[in-house]
């Protein structure tokens, strides 16, 4: 399907994963139409900066309008494949009322979204799903079988936005394949998440926050690498399949802290916070499927995308370890 140039939907285009994910198939050569809505979960600049590349490029447009009006049939016109990554992310803002947000952005816009599909047909959906879906999983690695169990609300509409792309295949035929992204990093990483807030810390010399003992795990995946996957499930021979997308090893975050204090030459101080509600204990992906379905392998190791995220973090916050310039 991408083999040969072709008209491609990306959603939620201006954030983090969907911003390098549009670059990608602007380099392959495919006309890239962009939706988001610019929600206020962090700041309009930062993804005003992340779709800057993609702007430059003569095939892509941006389109700002929520998925839950936005007018489709006009957006997925033409369009071949469509890559489904809007959606509200973060594990722990998801209690109290910010629930409406993440049932809207993550249940609501996939509805709306998979509606539109039945009068455009396309010829492949993939859709961005999370690790979160699998909650304290019972195994590990992880494989895709495993009963899911959110222990978040996040990972419940995660969940429940998978079994929409489900309902809508077996009933109207739409060729979904959903994807379990598993803590994803590097350049434009979001602001709330760990390595962002921990380069933030390091560099304005406060504590970092360690929820709980720092000994809970992540499967952390850089972005090139979930970017690479997510492509090759365009044209694998993949609907109706759900698939792992994970870095290859699982990490302790007091390694992770260890590992960036080597990179970054700056000793972290330590705040240990009680756990958060929500967040599993462990994540670990079997990508046994993703290897024999898409022919995928994960390729940048923790120490090289921290490096990388590091290097971009310091060139985009205009600061230094212990020299704060702004
Ligand atoms: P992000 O917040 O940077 O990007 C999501 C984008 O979607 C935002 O720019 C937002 O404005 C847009 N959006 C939200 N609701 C919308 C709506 N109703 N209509 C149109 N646009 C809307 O997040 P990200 O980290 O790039 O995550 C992308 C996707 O991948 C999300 O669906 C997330 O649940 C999933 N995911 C992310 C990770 C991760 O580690 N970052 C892991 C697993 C799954
Ligand atoms: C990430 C994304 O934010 C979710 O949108 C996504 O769905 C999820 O991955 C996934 O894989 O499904 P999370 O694993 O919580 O969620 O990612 P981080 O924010 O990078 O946190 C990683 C670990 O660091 C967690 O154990 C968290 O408790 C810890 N952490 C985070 C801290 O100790 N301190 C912080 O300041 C932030």
């Amino acid at each position: 399907m991408l083999e040969t140039p072709t008209r491609v939907v990306v959603t939620g285009a201006a954030g983090f994963i969907g911003s390098h994910l549009c670059e990608r198939l602007l380099s392959a050569g495919h006309e890239v139409v962009g939706i988001d809505s610019f929600s206020d979960y962090y700041e309009r600049a930062s993804k005003e900066r992340n779709v800057e590349a993609a702007g430059k490029h003569g095939s892509f447009t941006l389109e700002e309008s929520d998925l839950v009006d936005a007018d489709l049939d006009r957006l997925l016109q033409g369009a071949t494949v469509v890559f489904h990554l809007a959606g509200q992310p973060g594990v722990r803002p998801s209690w109290g009322s910010h629930f409406d947000r993440y049932v809207h952005d993550n249940i609501v816009a996939t509805q709306r979204l998979l509606e539109a599909l039945r009068e455009e047909p396309v010829k492949r959906l993939v859709f961005a799903s999370s690790s979160s879906v699998y909650g304290d999983a019972e195994m590990f690695p992880t494989k895709e079988t495993a009963l899911p169990r959110p222990v978040s609300p996040y990972g419940m509409t995660k969940l429940a936005a998978e079994h929409l792309t489900f309902v809508y295949m077996r009933n109207f035929g739409i060729p979904a394949t959903s994807l379990r992204y598993f803590t994803v990093y590097g350049p434009r990483q979001r602001p709330d998440m760990a390595f962002c807030r921990f380069m933030e810390a390091l560099v304005e010399e406060q504590e970092i926050e360690i929820f709980g003992d720092g000994e809970q795990t992540r499967e952390f995946t850089y972005v090139s690498d979930a970017v690479d996957g997510t492509v090759k499930a365009a044209s694998a021979d993949v609907v109706g399949q759900i698939i792992n997308l994970g870095g290859g090893s699982r990490v302790t975050v007091n390694r992770v802290l260890h590992t960036l204090e080597e990179i970054s030459h700056v000793q972290p101080r330590r705040k240990h916070l009680p756990a958060a509600p929500g967040d599993p204990r462990h994540t670990g992906a079997s990508i046994n499927l993703a290897r024999e379905k898409l022919g995928w392998e994960p390729r940048v190791s923790l120490r090289e995308g921290l490096t990388k995220q590091w290097d971009w973090f310091l060139a985009t916050s205009a600061k230094s370890p212990g020299v704060s310039r702004r």
